[in-house]
């Protein structure tokens, strides 16, 4: 019993909530870093409101991130203190490729990401890179309107030819698109999608999601081209959905939710657009264009693993219930579970629920690339952060985790938890929603030192990872 002794464990960032540095190293503007912090912020990132340059009004949290693009060297340090064996991150598509497009990638770009992956391996961290995050160059945007245009697919595999190339050394493992479901909650996020008034939304999301598909099937290809040891997966926003009672019809709901996000995994990790999606597709009037081979293409070039985060499960009702907030999108409050400060359901059986269900699905190995909780630490007067609440949190969802594997037989690779050292939050924006097992001083209007502590969750962290999960 136990997990295994190739089980790695780490922790996971992606570079637009930590880099900062957007105008520095020749990087060009991105999505994520137009996203402002406050209330407009909701409708950017769903598309509604199009804001494709940074004005005085509004404050926007990645330009300065938490300042790894400065100080990744303390941080990987921190990192390998820790034990990791892992640390997934992403890449700024514009600090290689400033506009998307351009015929030669840039030199002082690739070279950071080559210092972070140089830094890692003298720790013995692997990375595990995510090639897109929520992360789309707006020139690209202003172009093609995203990834609603075909010509998006080009410019991403010059962009995965570079990092195959350049990095073989360092990577062998990688992740196509972070959530790729998200496109559907967070489309400006997940795709450079902002909506015309009066255009069909919900076609341009299954279009610009089927050129994602279509490159994330070519990827695989050419990952596996260049180097044979390259190992590419998926990742989604998991979360069982629980019906909200044995009736019928909230069972019938929740199943069409959980279709709704499968639908992507079951295209990536089976190779076909599924016969549920197909139906509701042309009933919807939204099939979206597909190119003569493409069919063939998603079937050749299946992920070899899968990934995702999980936070919490979702309730489903048929009829209008009470909402709880979650990972980018509501659902019906669970009247069983706890919550977090932001109202996201605690639910650690629902990771082993959601591990079970995956891996009966798809029977390829998991990976856990995300899972963690967004709180308020509070550092007392020596500058500590007692974190007991994190570490219970973890605790639990590990517990459930271990349990999938040991008991139920699940094919897990790993487990990166978010995030190792404070971010600023994909959602909301906001820095006070903290994660990190490394505290950084920074307040939400920017100020503070940026210095980094270990909190108490930094030193349990260490101990589990030391004893492969042992010591809980
Ligand atoms: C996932 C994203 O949606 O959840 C991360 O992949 C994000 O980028 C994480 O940070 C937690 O969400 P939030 O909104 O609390 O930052």
């Amino acid at each position: 019993m136990g997990l295994p002794d190739h089980f790695m464990w780490g922790g996971a960032s992606a570079a637009n909530q930590c880099e900062g540095g957007i105008s520095e190293g020749g990087r060009g503007l991105a999505n994520v870093d137009v996203c402002p912090a406050g209330p407009d912020r909701r409708d950017v990132i769903t598309g509604h409101k199009k804001m494709l340059r940074m004005d005085q009004e509004h404050r926007y949290p990645a330009a300065e991130g938490v300042d790894f693009y400065h100080r990744f060297r303390e941080d990987i340090r921190l990192m390998g203190e820790m034990g990791f064996q892992v640390y997934r991150m992403s890449i700024a598509w514009t600090r290689i490729f400033p506009n998307g497009e351009e015929e030669t990638p840039n030199e002082e770009g690739l070279l950071f990401y080559e210092n972070v992956f140089k830094e890692c391996r003298k720790y013995h961290i692997r990375p595990l890179v995510t090639i897109s995050h929520f992360d789309c160059p707006v020139h690209l945007i202003e172009k093609y309107g995203g990834w609603r245009d075909r010509r998006m697919i080009g410019c991403y595999l010059r962009l995965c030819r570079v990092l195959f190339e350049r990095y073989g050394d360092y990577v062998t493992h990688w992740l196509t698109f972070n959530e790729i479901n998200m496109i559907l909650h967070a489309p400006f996020m997940g795709a450079g999608l902002c909506f015309e008034e009066g255009e069909n939304e919900e076609q341009v999301k299954y279009q610009a999601a089927h050129h994602e598909l279509v490159a994330s099937a070519l990827a695989v290809k050419l990952a596996h081209e260049i180097n044979p040891n390259n190992q590419v997966g998926c990742m989604f926003a998991a979360g069982s959905a629980y019906p909200y009672s044995c009736r019928p019809e909230d069972v019938w709901e929740a199943l069409l939710t959980d279709q709704e996000n499968y639908f992507f995994v079951d295209v990536q990790a089976r190779g076909y657009y599924p016969s549920y999606a197909v139906k509701r597709l042309q009933r919807k009037g939204v099939c979206p264009v597909m190119a003569e081979g493409d069919e063939e293409l998603l079937r050749a070039y299946p992920v070899d693993f899968i990934s995702f985060s999980y936070y919490n499960s979702r309730c489903i009702a048929a009829a209008e219930q009470e909402t709880a907030e979650g990972n980018l999108f509501k659902s019906a409050k669970n009247p069983y579970l706890t919550f977090s400060e932001w109202g996201w359901p605690i639910d650690p059986l629902g990771l082993r629920i959601t591990l079970n269900e995956v891996y009966d699905r798809y029977q390829k190995p998991l990976f856990i690339v995300e899972n963690g909780l967004g709180a308020l630490d509070r550092p007392d007067e020596n500058g500590c952060v007692e974190d007991d609440y994190r570490i219970d949190y973890l605790r639990e969802h590990i517990r459930a985790m271990k349990a999938a594997v040991e008991e139920d037989g699940v094919d897990l690779m790993g487990y990166t938890s978010w995030a190792p050292v404070d971010l600023i939050s994909a959602g909301t924006g906001e820095m006070k929603k903290r994660y990190g097992f490394v505290y950084v001083d920074k307040n939400e209007d920017g100020t503070g030192t940026g210095n980094r502590t270990r909190k108490k969750s930094f030193y349990w962290y260490q101990k589990v990872i030391e004893t492969n999960g042992e010591v809980l």
